[in-house]
């Protein structure tokens, strides 16, 4: 008689999964300070298990027309396919270069190590700034809206992705810089031409796929197939109280005409030049002794509430774009009216 215990019941090793797929995502960057400034961001925001640094690499490429070798480090970013695009947009927004390589190459993990890259990557908490809804802001020059929109960042609940130019010399890229923001400059002239230009901002701005494009102080009449691309997402401030006043010196223009009331409009943008769907408008007095460069002063510091406001508003939608049609939810219609701002009906 056979009195030895029954065989645990154990499923064969056959039928486990002995690997699971991920991904590695590969970038190289210039210093260690980088990497480990990017490492650190990506694990704390659970965009990855782990990254690794390999180091030195040496890498040879042609920049500005110049061959060029360069010793740089490089990044393994184990993480999930799911997160691959949140690793992608983020990569982006805090790498130094201008045109970051990088690269996702499918990984086989071993069972246990994939179950806890997954563990660590997901679920996304929904505190973290990179569940945010995105803004990419567009801008020429000064770039004070733009400096508004990232300063009221937080407290409106989006999260400034980029600051792209078509000026490389826009005092914007600096101070947006400074803050920490990533900034791209696809210069104008450097492009030939406008529609070139537009070309190389679109794909920027497919690269970081942002919620939303703000135009603040965007110099560039857009063309027809870059609305069509962000349509329902990109929104643009206009220093006048449209419809009146469309285009440029509109200050001096709203003095001319006599207006008694002047002021500032953000609206959804279309194909036309100012004419889109208006979301929400700031209205001041004229004052007779007025000059254009004072009521602008007036009419700007305005813009600088105004702009955040709306974007945060869209950000919680709370303001939609349907079908080019503007949906305004009871909360903001007592957001906007508790701070002076006037909205469509
Ligand atoms: C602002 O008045 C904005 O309304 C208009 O361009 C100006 C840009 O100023 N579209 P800044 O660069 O944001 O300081």
């Amino acid at each position: 008689m056979n009195d030895s215990p029954p065989p645990l019941s154990r499923p064969s090793p056959a039928s486990l999964p002995s690997s699971s797929s991920g991904i590695i995502v590969l970038t190289t960057v210039p210093s260690e300070s980088d990497a480990d400034r990017i490492a650190t961001i990506l694990v704390a925001e659970r965009l990855c298990g782990c990254v690794s640094v390999v180091s030195p690499v040496r890498s040879t490429y042609r920049w500005e027309g110049t061959v060029t070798t360069e010793p740089e480090l490089q990044l393994e970013i184990k993480t999930t396919r799911a997160a691959l695009p949140s690793v992608r947009r983020r990569l982006i927004e805090i790498h130094p270069y201008e045109l970051p390589a990088i690269i996702a190459v499918p990984a086989e993990y071993g069972a246990a190590f994939g179950r806890w890259v997954e563990g660590e990557v997901a679920p996304y908490p929904h505190d973290v700034p990179v569940c945010r809804p995105s803004v990419a802001i567009l801008a020429s020059g000064r770039g004070s809206n733009a400096l508004s929109l990232i300063e009221h960042q937080h407290h409106e609940g989006y999260r400034v992705a980029a600051v792209i130019s078509d000026n490389a010399e826009a005092p914007i890229i600096t101070a947006a810089r400074a803050q920490g923001i990533h900034t791209v400059a696809h210069p104008r002239t450097a492009s030939g031409t406008t529609h070139r230009c537009q070309e190389r901002i679109a794909d920027t701005l497919r690269d970081i796929a942002p919620d939303i494009v703000a135009l603040a102080g965007f110099m560039q009449i857009l063309k027809p197939w870059f609305v069509d691309m962000f349509a329902g997402r990109l929104i643009n401030i206009h220093p006048s109280l449209l419809p009146k006043h469309p285009g440029l010196d509109t200050h001096r223009r709203a003095l001319e005409a006599g207006d008694t009331e002047h002021g500032a409009t953000v609206h959804l943008v279309d194909r036309g030049v100012d004419t889109g769907p208006i979301i929400a408008q700031v209205s001041i007095p004229c004052v007779s002794s007025d000059t254009p460069e004072e009521l602008a002063a007036r009419v700007l510091a305005h813009e600088h509430r105004l702009f955040p406001w709306v974007i945060g508003a869209i950000a919680r939608k709370e303001i939609q774009a349907e079908d080019n049609r503007i949906v305004i939810s009871a909360e903001a219609r007592q957001g906007g009216a508790a701070l002076g701002f006037l909205l469509p009906e």
